[in-house]
């Protein structure tokens, strides 16, 4: 039997602690994975959540509603017409006050209906309505998950501000090897707990100015130099930077990457374009922070028609060294903290730390070249007058959190002393 939710309990301040109870919203929808979230639900209780599970039709043919009801003492929603649902409001209620809304498992049905908007179940109307972050832990058959439209239906929800956590490999209910297992509910819960109240205000009101994504020299109107650069870590620094509560401007060199919700993005082609529009925004920004793999060589002059081959058995290009936009910064903008990236094949804090010197950074990461390009995940060592701090491998989204921490707080020191 499905009770009336009683989530204004829940979001009150408590007489015995005078602190606000925390309380997370947990969706479950139709998987074999179904039957972890129980044990995300038992985890999250034991740590002193307050869990409102919400299921969809499919999830209860895997597990029993009375399962998640008993583990959480708390009624368990399935139905957006629920009568005894006060007025009817749940589907908006029920996410406020909460600290995030965490769908485990996540069905490919469930990206689907969430990436475009859906809101004819309860689950997908309370993920349109929150307020809160939004976490997705996939769930599937490895072919549907490697599918384009679960993949188009992903990139749509990173876009939007979506956590997506996992998937794992390994194997899988049906039988087959492969990407698609749902993360633990252990590594689900740490994950959550580490995206704090805090981090939102990490930055607040601060400004920040990223550069993203290769150059683009052109050698005639079809040829050019360029970097191999997909932009992730850059895009993904810039959303980090701005659910941290920043005002962020990013400059990108060609990519295909979505912008992130509340960043300006301005796009841009050669190095040059790309130093203007730095040096352009750099006098109001807090923080600057160079990922983009800038050429360092463009054409001395580029052709105005495209070059012949048969006109050239050999063919020499002169090169005239790019701005070095980071280097440039120290002097143009030395009061605002400048962070860059180092991308080495070998030795690399050695060479990063050259580098830091070189262009006069208070923080410089670097990690080996072959890991970062066009990888999902990333290791990096963090170089600073301190020494050097490595950071353990991980996805490229919650790395670009865990870096916006650690330039906050040398940021916060750095604006003491400046
Ligand atoms: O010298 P190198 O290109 O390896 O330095 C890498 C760092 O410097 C990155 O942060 C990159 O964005 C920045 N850079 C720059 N302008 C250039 C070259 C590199 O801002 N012309």
């Amino acid at each position: 039997m499905v009770k009336q939710a009683t989530e204004e309990t829940a979001d009150e301040v408590t007489p015995e602690t005078g602190r606000m109870p925390r309380r997370i919203v947990l969706g479950v929808t139709g998987s074999v994975a179904a039957y972890k979230a129980a044990e995300l639900a038992r985890l999250w209780v034991k740590a002193e959540f307050t869990v409102d599970v919400v299921m969809t039709a499919a999830a209860c043919r895997f597990v029993a509603p009375l399962t998640f009801q008993a583990l959480t003492g708390r009624p368990v929603w399935r139905e957006m017409w629920q009568e005894s649902a006060g007025d009817g409001m749940q589907h908006i209620a029920l996410s406020r006050g909460a600290q995030a809304i965490v769908v485990a498992p996540a069905s490919a049905d469930f990206l689907g209906r969430a990436a475009q908007g859906r809101a004819d179940d309860v689950l997908s109307a309370l993920c349109l309505a929150r307020e809160c972050p939004l976490f997705v832990a996939p769930a599937m058959n490895q072919q549907m998950w490697s599918h384009p439209a679960t993949q188009r239906n992903v990139a749509a929800l990173r876009a939007d501000g979506v956590e997506v956590l996992g998937p794992d490999s390994g194997e899988l209910a049906c039988g087959e090897t492969g990407e698609g297992r749902m993360l633990s509910p252990e590594a689900i819960a740490a994950t959550v707990s580490a995206y704090g109240d805090e981090f939102g205000a990490l930055l607040a009101g601060r400004r920040v100015l990223l550069t993203a994504g290769p150059t683009f020299e052109a050698i005639d109107p079809v040829r050019g130099l360029t970097n191999r650069s997909s932009g992730k870590m850059g895009f993904a620094l810039a959303r980090a930077a701005a659910q941290a509560g920043a005002k962020v401007t990013l400059v990108t060199g060609p990519v295909s990457l979505p912008t992130p919700m509340d960043v300006t993005r301005i796009g841009v082609v050669s190095a040059q374009e790309m130093a203007d529009a730095v040096f352009a925004h750099v006098d109001r920004a807090d923080i600057f922070i160079g990922v983009a793999a800038v050429a360092d060589y463009a054409p001395a002059a580029s052709a105005a028609q495209k070059l012949k081959k048969e006109a050239n058995e050999t063919l020499t290009l002169a090169l005239r060294a790019t701005t070095d936009i980071l280097a440039e910064l120290a002097q143009r903008a030395p009061k605002v903290f400048r962070v860059g990236f180092a991308a080495e094949s070998q030795d690399i804090t050695a060479l990063g730390e050259t580098k830091r010197r070189r262009k006069q950074l208070p923080l410089l990461i670097a990690n080996r070249a072959q890991d970062a390009i066009n990888a999902d995940d990333n290791e990096v060592i963090l170089l600073d007058d301190d020494g050097a701090h490595p950071l353990p491998r991980m996805e490229k989204t919650l790395l670009a959190r865990v870096l916006i921490e650690e330039v906050a707080k040398r940021f916060h020191e750095w604006v003491k002393r400046v």
